[in-house]
């Protein structure tokens, strides 16, 4: 049998790190797999293995039975003007990003309620009889609900504080507080101390939090992004931050990545920004998801019907 022959087009990433991976978990399940990086011309390739992809390869490559997206947010893509409507869209889920990316929110809440901040740095305090958080925790509020929001849910919870979910419909996860949809999106607020954002960004979740939000919020609450920059309206975040009403800011998404150097996020001093690591995705774990989508794919499995299929009205 002829290889399967897939187009490879990553902008903004090492393709290296990723065709060794492809390479070997095709050659793992047994299937033969021609991969060929996009250069413009066709190759008349069945599959799309694609992050921020040129609008020509779609143009070029015509008999695409499915395009990958080798990242859980396909709201680039989906801008994409040339994005062929009838071909099925199939995105990362979770595929080892979770875990990390429960790390670094519990870091960031560890770091917040602890005020671990106090004891480094060449002002560190050496001070037996700080003040510890006991009785009360604060409320954290998870926005979205997916796969890596759920687990960051269960991984909060874990350590013990009282977590409020919210999505857009409803979600079960025991010991969760959950909340669904706009009408809800007040009571959810009112009680996030801390917030952690996961959303994806679509037409309903861009702005979401704006400044009405954030005054929803109690006093001095924290915001963690971890979803899309696009989710948070960065002047009003800066407002907020500025009148007290949040203490800070931990950033790890922006509008505009690399965030630009004159951004005034880099140097406010309650905000603390990171480079989009908090889930860096790892290839194997990711070439799995793709090779086994593609097993069914070729075994006639509707691709509505696999983990990761993209709705396109609803943006994820
Ligand atoms: C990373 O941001 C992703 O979408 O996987």
């Amino acid at each position: 049998m002829d290889p399967i022959r897939i187009a490879v087009a990553l902008t903004n990433m090492k393709p290296e790190s990723w065709l060794a991976p492809l390479q070997a978990a095709f050659r793992q399940r047994g299937i033969a797999a021609q991969f060929e990086l996009f250069n413009g011309k066709p190759i008349g390739a069945r599959y799309a293995i694609v992050w921020q992809p040129p609008a020509e390869l779609f143009a070029r490559e015509r008999k695409l039975q499915a395009i990958f997206n080798v990242g859980a947010g396909v709201e680039g893509l989906l801008a994409l003007a040339g994005l062929p409507l009838d071909v099925p869209v199939l995105r990362l889920v979770d595929a080892g990003m979770a875990p990390k990316m429960a790390e670094y929110v519990s870091f960031f809440v560890a770091r917040i309620t602890r005020g671990l901040d106090r004891f480094g740095g060449p002002q560190a305090l050496r001070d037996w009889e700080v003040d510890r958080p006991r009785g009360v925790l604060p409320g954290i509020g998870v926005m979205g609900l997916g796969a890596i929001g759920a687990h960051i849910a269960r991984v909060l919870l874990m350590t013990g504080y009282p977590v409020l979910g919210w999505s857009r419909t409803p979600k079960e996860l025991p010991g969760l507080e959950s909340f669904a949809g706009a009408a809800n999106l007040k009571a959810f607020l009112g009680r996030a101390n801390i917030l952690v954002n996961v959303l994806p960004l679509t037409y309903a979740t861009r702005d979401l939090l704006n400044r009405e939000r954030f005054a929803w919020l109690p006093a001095h609450a924290w915001v963690i992004n971890v979803g899309r920059g696009g989710t948070i309206v960065d002047a009003d975040l800066i407002a907020a931050l500025d009148s007290g009403q949040l203490a800070g800011a931990v950033l790890d998404v922006f509008r505009e990545e690399p965030l630009p150097a004159a951004h005034p996020f880099w140097h406010h001093d309650r905000i603390i920004v990171t480079p989009h690591l908090s889930g860096p995705t790892p290839r194997e774990p990711a070439a799995l998801q793709i090779v086994e989508a593609v097993e069914r794919l070729e075994a006639g499995v509707a691709p509505e019907l696999l983990p990761g299929f993209v709705e396109r009205a609803r943006g994820y």
